[in-house]
C-alpha cells in the first residue's frame, strides 16, 4: 500500500511540473512516453565544453589531459554550419527566408544545415544525399547521428576519422543546442493546452504528434542542375541584385576571404567581380551555375573542396540574384 501511494506521489509531481518556455522539447517528448533517440546523452558539461572546442577550433584537451590533433587542416566545423537558429519558421526550409534572417541576425549562409536543434532531427542527409550518393556509408549516416558527425568529420571536413570520445563529446555539445519549447514558438494558448493534455495520457499519442507540427524533423535536401543554356540562366526568374549582394557578402566572402579556407580570394573590387562575370555563361567551374550547383570535388594534393547548395540552401532564384549583382558591379 505504501509503496503503491510513493509511486502515485512522484508520477502526480511529474505531471504537476508545469512546462515553460525554457523546457527542453526532448524532456516533454520523453514524459509524454517517447523513447529516447538513441543517440540521446543526458546534459554533461565537461564533455560538452569538449565538443563545443572541436567544432569551433578542431581540436581540444581530451580526457587524457592531452591536446587532440585537428581534425582537419582545412576547416572548422562552423566553416560550413552555424551553430544558431537559421529558420525564423522552424516548419519550412525556405532560402529566401533563411537569408532574410541570416542577415538581420548577423548570420553567414551557409551549405550545411546548422547545428541547433540537430539532436531533435530524426535522420540526416537525407533526400538526395540518399538517392545520389546513395552507398552504405550515407545509408549509416542518414539513421544515425553519430554516423553523420563521422561522415562529415572525414568527407566533408576532408579530415581524419574521430575517435569514439571525440563523437562522444561533439553529441554532448550538440545537446546544449537543443530544442526548447521557445524555439518552436509555442503560444500561451498552446503551452496552456500542453499543459493540461499532459495529465491524460490517453492523449499522449496525439500530442506527440502535435508537438513535431511545430518543427521540421530533418532537413530537406534536393539537389539541381545549371541550367541547359548558361546566357538565358534559368528560365522566366529576374534575378534581385540586392539579394545578390547579401548572398555575396554572408555566403562567398565567408570562405573566399583573403584569410578563408579558399585559394580562390573574392573582395568587393570590380577585378572579383569582374572575373565571375566573364565565366558566368562558360563551361568552367568558374561559372556561377557550376560552382552552386556542383561545388567542386578536392583534388589529390590540394584536399579544400567547395561543398554545392541543395536547393533549400540556396535556390534558383538565389543564383540568378547573384548573378545580377555580379553582373552590376563587373560594370
Ligand atoms: C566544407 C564544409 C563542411 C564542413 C567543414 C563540415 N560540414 Fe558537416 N555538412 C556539410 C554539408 C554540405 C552537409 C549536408 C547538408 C546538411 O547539413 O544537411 C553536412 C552535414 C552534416 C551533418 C548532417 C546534418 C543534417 O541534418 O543532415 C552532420 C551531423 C555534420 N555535417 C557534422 C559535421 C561536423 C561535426 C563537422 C566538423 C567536424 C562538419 N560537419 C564539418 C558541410 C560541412
Ligand atoms: C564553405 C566555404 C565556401 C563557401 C560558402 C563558398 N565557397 Fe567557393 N570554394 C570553396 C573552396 C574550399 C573551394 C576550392 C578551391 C580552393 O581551395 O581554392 C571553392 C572554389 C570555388 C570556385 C572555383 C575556384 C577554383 O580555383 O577552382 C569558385 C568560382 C567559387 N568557389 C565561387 C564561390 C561563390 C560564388 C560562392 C558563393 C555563392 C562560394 N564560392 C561559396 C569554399 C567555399
Amino acid at each position: 500500500m505504501m509503496f503503491i501511494s510513493l509511486i502515485w506521489i512522484t508520477e502526480r509531481t511529474r505531471t504537476l511540473e508545469i512546462w515553460n518556455t525554457s523546457t527542453p522539447l526532448q524532456e516533454v517528448q520523453a514524459a509524454l512516453g517517447e523513447e529516447r533517440p538513441e543517440h540521446y546523452l543526458p546534459a554533461m558539461p565537461d564533455l560538452a565544453k569538449m565538443g563545443e572546442e572541436l567544432v569551433k577550433t578542431g581540436r581540444t584537451i581530451g580526457p587524457d589531459g592531452k591536446r587532440s590533433k585537428y581534425i582537419s587542416k582545412h576547416y572548422v566545423c562552423t566553416t560550413c554550419h552555424n551553430l544558431e537558429l537559421e529558420d525564423p519558421d522552424l516548419r519550412i526550409s525556405d532560402p529566401e527566408t533563411r537569408l532574410t534572417f541570416a542577415k538581420e541576425n548577423n548570420l553567414p549562409f551557409l551549405q550545411g544545415t546548422t547545428f541547433k536543434g540537430i539532436v531533435n532531427r530524426e535522420s540526416w542527409y537525407n533526400d538526395d544525399y540518399v538517392k545520389k550518393y546513395g552507398d552504405e556509408k550515407i545509408e549509416r549516416a542518414h539513421e544515425n547521428l553519430r554516423e553523420s558527425i563521422q561522415l562529415c568529420a572525414i568527407e566533408c571536413s576532408q579530415g581524419r576519422p574521430m575517435k569514439d570520445w571525440e563523437i562522444e563529446a561533439v553529441l554532448a555539445y550538440y545537446w546544449t543546442l537543443q530544442y526548447t519549447l521557445e524555439d518552436l514558438k509555442l503560444t500561451e494558448a498552446n503551452l496552456q493546452k500542453l499543459n493540461t493534455d499532459k495529465n491524460d495520457p490517453a492523449k499522449n499519442e496525439s500530442t506527440q504528434a502535435w508537438l513535431r507540427s511545430f518543427y521540421n524533423t530533418i532537413s530537406p535536401a534536393h539537389f539541381y542542375d545549371a541550367p541547359p543554356d548558361k546566357n538565358v540562366g534559368y528560365e522566366g526568374l529576374v534575378g534581385d541584385p540586392a539579394k545578390g549582394k547579401d548572398l555575396y557578402e554572408l555566403s562567398c566572402l565567408h570562405c573566399h576571404n583573403a584569410d578563408g579556407v579558399s585559394h580562390y580570394v573574392l573582395d568587393n573590387s570590380s577585378l572579383s567581380f569582374r572575373h565571375l562575370e566573364r565565366k558566368i555563361t562558360k563551361d568552367s567551374h568558374f561559372s556561377l551555375y557550376q560552382i552552386i550547383a556542383y561545388g567542386t570535388y578536392s583534388i589529390p594534393g590540394h584536399k579544400p573542396y567547395m561543398p554545392h547548395y541543395p536547393e533549400e540552401r540556396m535556390n534558383k532564384q538565389q543564383v540568378e540574384d547573384l548573378r545580377a549583382y555580379v553582373e552590376m558591379m563587373a560594370k
